[in-house]
């Protein structure tokens, strides 16, 4: 089964990608953190609410089964709590439990859980170690694996967090079997998108295998797994602090964020589907700049329809109210927008200088799909 090693300059870790790993996580947790296995050792379970109920009695049994003494702890999840205020939650609980620096903190969720639980352990006693059992497709292609970890403030999201990289990532592919399918065709959206800025053969595989990913065939869920993680690993590995071109994975992330910010007429869009459609948008925009053909584009749209993705709609905002909405984002400075936009399938760059016009052209492009 295939394990991905992260090796950075500081740290290594193995992330595991195998149907049933979590029924051995005791013995991934006692090889990746020795000290939070042994006879004084001790890990808090972090689990959301909508994952507790299916996986987290069985986890925490295998755990417990394996010898680790096991506290487990549920938190809300929802971009409204994904907050310093259940962080401190979490810090009590560590603290009532006497949870320890040779401890650690596993994670047992989607990105939310992972981002929260994550600060949470890398905050606390100044860092404990944290392994990362992501439970959504996009945990487990994108949020676990990096070391990213943060939570919202009112003023934006994931303002607030650190780099803390897991000591060890699991991914089992069995529990995407209680995942809701929406969910699921989200993370494909960061899939899809890892092919595009990096590997053409991964983007041809996924259009060409959406039946079985869809049908949750284990091994295509392995394949698929496996060869996004390794994008994400090269990526961070070449820039871990996000100084260059880790950048690339916002492909289609500043006109998502765009979409999410504004989603009209009732219609909200989530995170991937909102990607699905920035990524169309991005690729027209670099089709207009003469960076790409129209094939470029035509092929994304394409991958996202034979996942059942969205590629543009009459449900978004009108150009105007996107294009300010662009001008919040983080990604504009002095009227220019900055993007990543597509060269051909598997390769970007990252302009500086797209302007007003140019995006609102975008737009207009996915408003027509
Ligand atoms: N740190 C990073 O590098 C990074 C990268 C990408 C995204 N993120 C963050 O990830 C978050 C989004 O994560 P997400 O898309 O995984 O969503 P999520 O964590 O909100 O989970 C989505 C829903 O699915 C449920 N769920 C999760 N796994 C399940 C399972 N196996 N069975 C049944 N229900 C399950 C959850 O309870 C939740 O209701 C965002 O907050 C985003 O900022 C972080
Ligand atoms: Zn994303």
């Amino acid at each position: 089964m295939p394990e991905i090693t992260l090796a950075l300059p500081h740290h290594s870790y193995a992330v595991t990608v195998e149907p049933g790993a979590l029924t051995r996580l005791a013995g991934i947790v006692r090889e990746a953190v020795p000290s939070a296995a042994g006879s004084q050792g001790r890990v808090v379970l972090v689990t959301d609410e909508g994952v507790e109920p299916h996986h987290g009695r069985t986890v925490a049994k295998a755990l417990q089964d394996g010898g680790i003494d096991t506290v487990v702890a549920v938190i809300p999840v929802s971009e409204k709590k994904k907050t310093l205020g259940t962080v401190r939650n979490l810090y009590e609980i560590f603290l009532e439990n006497k949870l320890e620096r040779g401890h650690a903190v596993v994670t047992l969720g989607g990105g939310i859980c992972c981002d929260v639980a994550g600060f949470a352990a890398a905050s606390y006693l100044r860092g404990v170690p944290v392994v990362q059992c992501p439970t959504t497709l996009l945990a487990m292609v994108d949020a676990s694996v990096g070391g990213k970890t943060g939570v919202n403030v009112p003023q934006g999201k994931n303002l607030i967090g650190a780099f803390h990289q897991p000591a060890a990532v699991v991914c089992d592919p069995l529990v995407l079997e209680t995942l809701p399918e929406r969910e699921l065709k989200c993370g494909l959206a960061e899939c899809i998108k890892h092919g595009v800025i990096r590997d053409p053969d991964l983007f041809a595989w996924i259009g060409a295998s959406a039946p079985a990913i869809l049908g949750l065939d284990q091994a295509a869920l392995v394949e698929l797994i496996a060869r996004n993680v390794q994008i994400k690993a090269d990526v961070v590995v070449a820039d871990e602090r996000e100084a260059g071109e880790r950048a690339h994975l916002n492909f289609g992330h500043t006109f998502a964020h765009a979409i999410e910010a504004t989603s009209a007429f009732g219609t909200t869009f989530k995170h991937g589907e909102a990607v699905a459609i920035g990524m169309v948008a991005a690729a027209r925009c670099a089709e207009m700049r003469g960076l790409c053909d129209a094939s470029v584009g035509d092929a994304i749209a394409v991958a996202l329809e034979a996942v059942g993705l969205p590629t543009g709609s009459g449900g978004l905002a009108s150009d105007a109210i996107l294009l300010k909405a662009m001008a919040m984002d983080k990604k504009v400075q002095g009227g220019k927008v900055r993007l990543v936009l597509p060269t051909r399938l598997g390769e970007v760059v990252i302009v500086g200088d797209a302007t007003a016009d140019e995006v609102a052209a975008a737009w207009g492009a996915v408003r027509g799909a």
